[in-house]
């Protein structure tokens, strides 16, 4: 009976993979890898913010290092422009495309046309939303990031801003990028109950992520907000704490502060900078998240490797609904970046601890 129903299982599956192969008319990847010069194109949503620029920049000297052909771009945050540059990279003939969406939900075409064309499709940072063409995604815990971010500001509170209750505002990143709700989840996860039970009070009552979102994580656009909100807020009270979900809204938010006669409040951030780094260093930015670049993009080649070798892809480290299927995530673990242990963060980083002085 067993023995009968594992052949017909067997008998199934045979007929489903032939059934693949012969009507879709789809290029199998190769799973005895690919040659080991191949070009691999890498689509980056913008250089806007330090992370990105780092990546820029290591993909381009890694993957060469690695014997590839990099095929390295950015999209300046527009939409039209990526899709137009992962055309020409799969006209290239990439093998593997590496992919930091500007948005997470409009690269389905392109990237289906990729997949038709036996090219494997990685996102890097960033989750790929809603299409299947998607075979994994590299990225720091996102969710993670931001509970760090919320405990950070807890943290900061308490120690630099007496007993409380706090005055605080939220800040969100660019609503285009599936990272930025994920990071206000987080941290809404930690700073929920703190709002419940009155310890902290959010004065401008603007608590949802849309209400709170920086259109294209524009850091011009967070001051004008926080300028408003202290205006319109905050002309008899001081303002104590906000969260900020990246260094650069977080270094706008303190210029606004101080620009509108306010102690600086307890600001966390991400991405460690060197801008904020030194900020942290000099006690006027409270906290940053490092996901140190180096890493994630050698955890992308490694991948890549895999892949070339005809291994295929390693096992992930768990998955993630997109919208469209659950895909494998290849998850590092962000670390929280305070003045305290500044130094020994960054002890493997020389350029970084050469700005702690
Ligand atoms: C990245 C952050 C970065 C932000 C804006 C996010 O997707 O995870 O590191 O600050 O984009 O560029």
């Amino acid at each position: 009976m067993k023995m009968k129903k594992r052949l017909s299982l067997l008998s199934a599956a045979m007929g489903l993979l032939v059934l693949a192969v012969t009507c879709s008319g789809v290029k199998l990847q190769a799973a005895d890898g690919f040659a080991a010069d191949a070009a691999i194109g890498v689509a980056l949503p913008w250089i806007g913010t330090q992370n990105w620029a780092e990546a820029d920049e290591m993909f381009k000297t890694e993957l060469k290092k690695a014997g590839f052909k990099p095929i390295v771009q950015h999209a300046d945050n527009k939409v039209p422009q990526q899709q137009q540059q992962i055309e020409s990279m799969i006209q290239n003939g990439v093998k593997v495309l590496v992919v930091g969406p500007v948005d997470g939900s409009q690269l389905g075409a392109v990237l289906e046309e990729a997949k038709a064309e036996g090219i494997y499709v990685v996102g890097y940072d960033r989750l790929l939303e809603n299409t299947t063409a998607v075979d994994g995604v590299v990225q720091f815990g996102s969710v993670k990031t931001g509970e760090l971010q919320g405990q950070a500001l807890l943290d900061g509170l308490a120690k630099l801003k007496g007993k409380g209750p706090y005055n605080i505002e939220l800040f969100g990143g660019g609503p285009a990028d599936p990272n930025a709700p994920n990071f206000f989840k987080g941290a809404m996860k930690i700073l929920q109950p703190k709002i419940d039970d009155g310890t902290l009070k959010i004065v401008s009552g603007q608590k949802e992520f849309t209400q709170c979102a920086t259109l294209d994580w524009d850091n011009s656009k967070a001051q004008a907000r926080m300028d408003s909100l202290l205006s319109g807020f905050y002309s008899d009270k001081e303002i104590h704490g906000v969260l900020s979900p990246n260094d650069g809204i977080a270094r706008a938010i303190i210029t606004a502060s101080e620009q509108a006669g306010q102690k600086i409040p307890v600001v966390s951030g991400l991405d460690a900078e060197n801008e904020s780094v030194k900020w942290i260093w000099e006690g006027r930015q409270y906290s940053t998240v490092a996901k140190p670049t180096d890493v994630l993009v050698g955890k992308t080649i490694e991948i890549i490797k895999s892949l070339q070798a005809g291994k295929g892809l390693p096992a992930p480290d768990t998955t993630t609904p997109n919208g469209k299927k659950d895909v494998g995530l290849y998850e590092l673990a962000p670390l929280v970046v305070t003045k305290e242990h500044e130094k020994e963060a960054f002890a493997n980083d020389p350029g970084r601890l050469e700005l702690l002085k």
